[in-house]
């Protein structure tokens, strides 16, 4: 049956799958979804003539916010005790289908796995895998080749796998979407993370530096203790930073960083500054207009917030504040191009980007 198998935030299953099966049909590819519970994983079956393959053509994983990563499933197969290999390679044989080219695979794990025998296993298996499908002509010779897939391997136990395989070009740039990111001593807080891995995931890596570099001025909305801050003033930037809390004294005496003491929703700079960042916990569509009003004003360039969504309507919230956020900016007149995400870091937010072009 055809199949994509989507991995989110567990507990996010239901968003993940609703917004999966939603942005599908607007692509004219009807299907259903089969949420795996708190498992971080969500089945999603396209309904025929059209296949897991034709998803993958026309819905881009950067368009959506609650999927962190997905891939194509090419088949399911039960792993004996003895010669795991040989049983990959003879249930891909028995196919009856191709697949774009791979290089390389990539075993995977679902993110609550606590079998720490499963987790070795699968680190050690990658190499004998690869060998054993590249010996049956299943990967590239090469694998150093440019290959427009990976083959993808996800096991949920010892006795099964399911295999696949991902498009270099529609896959999420950290293996699950989950970025390895190491928190400094230095930094304030925690969420210092947060704002690091959305610039991982919504910037060109070619071009952080344009959107980042030369000294650019900032202004960081709910800013205390100072995790975001830091971040900013780690890229040169001089900052303003908003809010009623004490900002981290050792972050203060970087001379980069004025603390205003005021709401961040009535605050606004005396010109257009780059960057706008807000971290404030509060109505998502609150925050939505206040960044129309900030992008529409021309008040900053480039804006990263979170919209902390209420439970058991996350999804429809999302798309109320979309709304918001697509129909203020268009009405201000203004090009822009309007990222979100469910970050690895973020917990019950989702955090957007939003650049003004043109
Ligand atoms: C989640 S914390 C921010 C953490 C920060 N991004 C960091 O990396 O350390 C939210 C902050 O928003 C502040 N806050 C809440 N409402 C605010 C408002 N209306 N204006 C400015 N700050 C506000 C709180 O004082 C709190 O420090």
């Amino acid at each position: 049956m055809e199949q994509i198998l989507v991995f989110c935030r567990p507990g996010f299953e239901t968003e993940a799958g609703r917004e999966v099966t939603d942005s599908a049909a607007e692509r004219g590819i009807f299907g259903y979804f089969e949420p795996v519970k708190n498992q971080g994983l969500v089945r999603f079956y396209p309904a025929a003539p059209e296949t897991a393959d034709d998803v993958m053509v026309r819905l881009m994983l950067d368009e959506l916010v609650f999927v962190r990563d997905w891939i194509v499933v090419l088949g399911e197969f039960s792993l004996p005790d003895t010669d795991r290999v040989g049983a990959v390679i003879e249930g891909l044989r028995g196919l009856g289908r191709g697949y774009p080219g791979c290089a390389r695979l990539e075993v995977r794990l679902s993110e609550n796995n606590a079998d720490g025998d499963l987790g070795n296993f699968a680190r050690k298996w990658v190499s004998p895998l690869s060998r054993g499908l590249r010996g049956a002509g299943l990967l590239e010779a090469d694998q150093n080749a440019s290959a427009p897939a990976r083959l993808e391997v996800f096991l949920p136990d010892f006795a099964s796998v399911v295999v696949g395989y991902s498009l270099a070009d529609n896959r999420a740039r950290y293996v699950g979407g989950i970025p390895r990111l190491r928190l400094p001593a230095s930094a304030p807080s925690r969420s210092a993370l947060k704002l690091e891995e959305a610039w991982k995931v919504f910037l060109p890596p070619e071009q952080e530096l344009d959107y980042l570099g030369g000294g650019k001025k900032a202004a960081d909305l709910g800013a205390a203790p100072g995790g975001w801050t830091w971040q900013l003033v780690r890229q040169g930037m001089m900052v303003t930073a908003v809010d009623n809390g004490p900002m981290n004294a050792e972050l203060m005496a970087s001379g980069q960083v004025e603390h205003v003491e005021a709401d961040g929703y009535g605050w606004r700079p005396k010109r257009g500054i780059d960057w706008m960042v807000c971290d404030i916990v509060d109505q998502p569509r609150k925050t939505a207009k206040l960044a129309v009003t900030w992008l529409g004003e021309g008040l900053c360039r480039y804006t990263v917030f979170n919209l902390k969504l209420p439970m058991k309507k996350r999804y429809d919230e999302w798309l109320i504040c979309r709304d918001i956020l697509v129909n203020g900016l268009s009405a201000a007149g203004i090009g822009f191009r309007l990222k979100a995400r469910h970050l690895y870091h973020d917990r019950e937010e989702i955090t957007c980007f939003i650049e003004r072009t043109g």
